[in-house]
């Protein structure tokens, strides 16, 4: 999309992610950090090979369909290409692929945009920089996983504002810098200072008694 996209800069700040929430409430679990700030939902769509779990596909998506916030999708699936229409129609606004999926990133990413989406690139933290410098011209968002992909609840990895300020440098100022991966409290400022400007959380936000007052928390722990 282009840079005047309204939903780009919706995309900025914390971004819930469901695969830590109670998925027998998910909607209002949703409408709780939407309530409280969050402009965005993170859906982690696995597949069971790219990383071993399998978690949810584009009936979650439309599940989530008039909730007021984005619905950024990060899918950790091989050959996201073959996937990226069924979940634009389920109402993705964000289709983030992975780097290391698919042997046809630069279609993908092209995909994403013509099916109405905007088109995020996300790198594993085995994963140099290059995809990034090489597709800054097809990004809406640039994700630097700072675990590795697959679980919720993981640990921050320490060298990760290196990478983060490292992609800042590589990408041009309407194209988002998410993290995603052990983002809490503890964390997140050296994520922001590093040049991150959209934060995934999923445990420090569904993981905690109130979801809506760490959505707050870590906003404000953000500098934003
Ligand atoms: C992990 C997922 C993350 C996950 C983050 O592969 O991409 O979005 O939900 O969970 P936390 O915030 O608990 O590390
Ligand atoms: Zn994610």
């Amino acid at each position: 999309m282009t840079a005047t996209d309204p939903r780009l800069a919706r995309l900025k700040g914390i971004a819930p992610s469901i695969l830590a929430s109670d998925f027998g409430r998910l909607r209002s679990q949703c409408e709780e950090v939407v309530a409280a700030g969050a402009t965005v939902i993170h859906i982690d769509v696995m597949d069971g090979h790219f990383v071993p779990p399998i978690t949810m596909g584009p009936i979650v998506v439309d599940a989530l369909k008039g909730i007021d916030a984005v619905l950024d999708v990060h899918l950790m699936i091989e050959r996201p290409e073959r996937q990226l229409a069924d979940f634009a129609k389920a109402g993705a606004d964000v289709l983030t692929v992975h780097a290391e999926a698919t042997p046809q990133l630069h279609f993908a990413l092209q995909q994403a945009r013509e099916l109405g989406a905007l088109a995020g690139l996300a790198l594993c933290p085995g994963t140099g920089t290059a995809p990034v410098t090489e597709n800054a011209g097809l990004l809406d968002l640039a994700l630097c996983m700072t675990v590795n992909p697959g679980w919720g609840g993981q640990k921050f990895i320490p060298t990760s504002p290196d990478k983060i300020a490292r992609i800042a440098g590589q990408i041009g100022p309407g194209t988002v810098l998410q993290v995603d991966g052990g983002v809490d409290l503890s964390t997140i400022g050296a994520c922001a200072a590093a040049g991150a400007t959209s934060f995934v959380a999923g445990s420090a936000v569904f993981g905690t008694p109130d979801p809506g007052e760490a959505v707050r928390a870590l906003t404000a722990a953000a500098g934003r």
